[in-house]
């Protein structure tokens, strides 16, 4: 087993929570050889330094391409702003090293495509944070759609809305900016819904959506001078998937009150499931062949029959937090590494996933559905 060596780009929200998945991935899972908390990367020295030293790395740094190319490092981890993503992957490619990068994957589709093939191509393996379907419930729901528990699947409903920037005084930031960001709530919180629509139900065919940019104005955070926004607060979708069912998608950074509101439900000939991920150890289960006068949906708690749970706690309904779903994606991605076989949210399912972004946007530029199916998007 080899104790592969991290070297970690961005000290803000994502990167403390990659932090504490490779310092943890080791305990909770001993099968997995324990990571090395190789380097820290921050564009602020200082702050790299001090977190170094809080979070565990033997280095720090401020120059993330010295890291691409330093011998000692085997995986770079990218958490750093969007726009950043496509040179950090492409040099760390480059220099033949495995890549966790968080998503979105790049700021359109080509630009995804492009760090996929070039990762391809230096036989690297490859990972997004794609952490919600991580979590054992949704392994478990995957498993009861496609053994046929639910019978045919006929519909999908998701959303994926927050209140992040819901008041229109929230400052303006690398967000709110096509060239850091891309697209807005899509490439925020969307591209996490699509990667959760295709891994319950399987490939879209076709998409229709409709964009909505809610305050077209904010506060720039260092000089107060009003800033135009430049990507939708909410996206609307009409999807097609490709086994025939219809969905929808609603995606919103405006939604007031809600904080994580990545929900689903899924409809079928012989029941039915929901989710909240504000509620992520609940799963909600509906069977049309329970008596009649006793139907209803029924709460199932994770607990240690369910996939990667008992790893981490003993008993039933005590519950997961979402630095543990970083902590699986984690051991999904050493895994990946040491039996050099690919996962499921590696470099090419980002760039699917970006596509489909591409085509939803190009969907309400024209007012006409979108094509999403893999010959299409390869075109
Ligand atoms: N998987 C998830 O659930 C999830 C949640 C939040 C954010 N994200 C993604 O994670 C990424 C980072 O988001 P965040 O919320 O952590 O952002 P953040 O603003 O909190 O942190 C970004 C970090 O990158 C650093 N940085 C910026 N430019 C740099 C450079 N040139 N060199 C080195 N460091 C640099 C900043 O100093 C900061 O520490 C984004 O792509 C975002 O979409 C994913």
């Amino acid at each position: 087993m080899t104790n592969l060596r991290f070297g970690l780009i961005g000290t803000g929200f994502m990167g403390k929570a990659h932090a504490i998945a490779l310092q943890s991935v080791g305990t909770v899972f001993p099968a997995v050889a324990a990571p090395k908390l190789d380097c820290l990367v921050d564009a602020d020295l200082g702050r790299a330094r001090n977190l170094a030293a809080a979070w565990g790395f033997a280095r720090s740094g401020d120059d993330w391409q010295a890291l691409c190319a330093d011998p000692d490092i085997d995986v770079v981890d990218i958490c750093t702003p969007n726009h950043l993503h496509k040179e950090m992957a492409l040099a760390a490619a480059a220099a033949g090293k495995h890549i966790y990068c968080e998503k979105p994957l790049a700021l359109s589709g080509p630009e995804a495509r492009e760090i996929w093939q070039a990762a391809k191509a230096a036989g690297i393996r490859t990972s997004m944070g794609f952490n919600y379907m991580c979590n054992p419930l949704i392994g478990l729901a995957q498993e009861m759609i496609a053994a046929g528990e639910l019978g045919e699947v006929f519909n999908f409903r998701g959303s994926y809305q927050e209140d992040y920037l819901s008041d229109s005084r929230s400052p303006f930031s690398w967000r709110c900016l096509r060239n850091q960001g891309g697209s807005g709530a899509l490439n925020d919180l969307g591209t996490h819904l699509i990667n959760m629509a295709e891994f319950l139900l399987g490939p879209m065919s076709s998409v229709y959506g409709s964009l909505t940019t809610v305050h077209s104005h904010r506060p720039d955070p260092t000089t107060g001078d009003l800033r135009a926004v430049e990507n939708e607060d909410i996206a609307q979708v009409l999807v097609k998937f490709a086994q025939g069912s219809t969905g929808t998608m609603e995606i919103s950074r405006v939604a007031t009150g809600k904080k994580c509101g990545l929900d689903f439900e899924v409809h079928g000939t012989k029941g039915a499931l929901m989710f909240d991920q504000e509620r992520m150890n609940e799963i909600r289960l509906y069977q049309v062949d329970d008596a009649e006068g006793r139907r209803g949906h029924r709460t199932i708690l994770s607990g240690p029959e369910h996939e990667d749970y008992a790893n981490f706690c003993p008993a039933p309904g005590h519950g997961l937090g979402i630095n543990d779903l970083k902590i699986i994606e984690v051991r999904n991605f050493l895994n990946s590494i040491s039996t050099d076989t690919a996962i499921h949210c590696d470099f090419q399912n980002g760039w699917r996933v970006q596509a489909i972004v591409d085509a939803i946007e190009h969907s309400h530029l024209n007012q006409e559905w979108a094509d999403v199916s893999e010959g299409q998007l390869l075109k």
